[in-house]
């Protein structure tokens, strides 16, 4: 059995009286519930976060980091920074960065194992565009984005890789992939990390869906056989949303 698992991305939102709200409120709501949780503050809020959320059950994360352990990278955070300040998972390849500041698949391999290396667990994102999916390359895209981001991961390191997918044009967009969809790609995906280890690793790595997920929505998405939790952009924003959408069987 495959533990769920539910992450909210906060994306470039939270000032600091947000941010503790909701990192308070999250701790007082999510106490005791047997789901793996994370939260991905901005960089700003990180220790913060970390502060309040110390002893409890819901983990943090940085939404981002450089494919450099330290060097002269201009507005960059470095593996060795968060690790300083005792953050141990980390979300690499997230569709806004692909698209609004150019990561390449190549790029994004060089962090997850320079991650892996400092012992970080990673949520790994992939998805298509929607021209992509209009043109019937879904499957391809996301083929060669799980290859070349998992090259040179070894079996034993993928117990600390979460795949993330998400499509891009159900990112923020209201817009849903429809819990079959979702769930065939997910399936895509784990025969794609049989092909590359086996049907072991296949079957214990974690695939979350992202995109628009919401309390309405989240019961019927985790419930596909393949989907084993959520990556939250929006829905993270609010206690009772991301609490509804964690809580998504109770
Ligand atoms: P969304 O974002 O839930 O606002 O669509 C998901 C994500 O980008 O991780």
């Amino acid at each position: 059995m495959r533990q769920k698992f539910i992450a909210g991305n906060w994306k470039m939102f939270t000032e600091t009286a947000q941010a503790k709200s909701l990192a308070q409120g999250l701790k007082q709501n999510l106490s005791g519930i047997m789901h793996r949780i994370v939260v991905a503050p901005p960089f700003t809020a990180l220790a913060l976060v970390s502060d309040i959320l110390q002893g409890s059950n819901i983990g943090v994360a940085a939404q981002n980091m450089s494919n450099l352990e330290a060097g002269a990278r201009t507005g960059e955070i470095s593996v060795l920074m968060l690790k300083d300040i005792e953050i141990s998972t980390v979300i690499i390849g997230h569709s806004e960065r692909r698209q609004f500041f150019a990561e390449t698949d190549a790029l994004i391999n060089e962090k997850i194992k320079l991650a892996l290396k400092h012992g970080f667990d990673v949520i790994f994102c992939n998805g298509e565009t929607l021209a992509e999916r209009e043109s019937g390359k879904e499957v391809e895209v996301v083929t060669r984005q799980t290859k070349t981001a998992l090259e040179g991961v070894s079996a034993a390191d993928m117990t600390r890789i979460t795949i993330a997918y998400e499509p891009v044009w159900a990112i923020g967009t209201g817009k849903t992939a429809s819990p079959q969809q979702a769930n065939d790609m997910h399936k895509t995906i784990r025969s794609v990390i049989a092909g590359l280890y086996d049907q072991t690793v296949a079957n214990s790595t974690i695939i979350q869906y992202g995109g628009s997920v919401k309390p309405d929505n989240a019961k019927e998405l985790l419930s596909m056989s393949d989907i084993d939790g959520a990556l939250v952009g929006g829905a993270s924003l609010k206690v009772e949303d991301f609490t509804a959408i964690a809580k998504f069987d109770m």
